[in-house]
């Protein structure tokens, strides 16, 4: 039974939080938790909407493993703040966006930031790897498994997932 659904944003919706929702479905499995959490992604602006994530980040992702499926599209304010239980952004720029689409105070705290889940790694924001080299991919998924470690973590002591 679904108890949880999830929403990634990041800017564009081709890097970063295409695979925070490829990375938390593959632990999900791994936990044989994917039952109770449905997982999605959208970025604040539409240029890529349509569009396959970013090559670079799918070759990255892959060889961890972690296939980045999703098609990206733009955040529909009406719709995702009713439909989700937590919208999980990557920085601070995405939350002072977000905070801007909503139209509500129980909207804003919706938002939360992925970084705040970090359980090893000393980031406040999983850093924009689009107009960087190889090694900010890396560090994407560096830090997107140690966030989505401790995101299960979070749902599991809120009682909102059980094994
Ligand atoms: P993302 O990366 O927010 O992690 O998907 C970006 C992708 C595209 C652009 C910026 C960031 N862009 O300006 O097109």
């Amino acid at each position: 039974m679904i108890e949880k659904k999830l929403l990634f944003v990041c800017l564009g919706n081709i890097c970063r939080s295409p695979t925070a929702e490829a990375v938390m479905n593959w632990k999900l499995k791994k936990a044989g938790l994917n039952h109770q959490v449905v997982c999605d992604s959208a970025g604040i602006i539409g240029y890529h909407s349509g569009e396959q994530a970013d090559m670079r980040m799918r070759k990255h992702a892959i060889k961890r493993g972690y296939e980045v499926t999703s098609i990206s599209r733009k955040v529909k304010p009406s719709i995702d703040f009713e439909h989700f239980d937590m919208i999980i952004v990557m920085d601070d720029q995405n939350i002072k966006d977000l905070n801007m689409l909503a139209r509500s105070v129980e909207e804003r705290k919706l938002i939360f930031r992925m970084a705040d889940f970090r359980i090893q790694f000393n980031y406040d924001h999983i850093p924009d790897p689009y107009y960087g080299d190889q090694n900010g991919f890396e560090l994407v998924l560096d830090l997107l498994e140690d966030a989505c470690d401790g995101l299960m973590e979070h749902l599991e002591t809120h009682n909102q997932i059980s094994k």
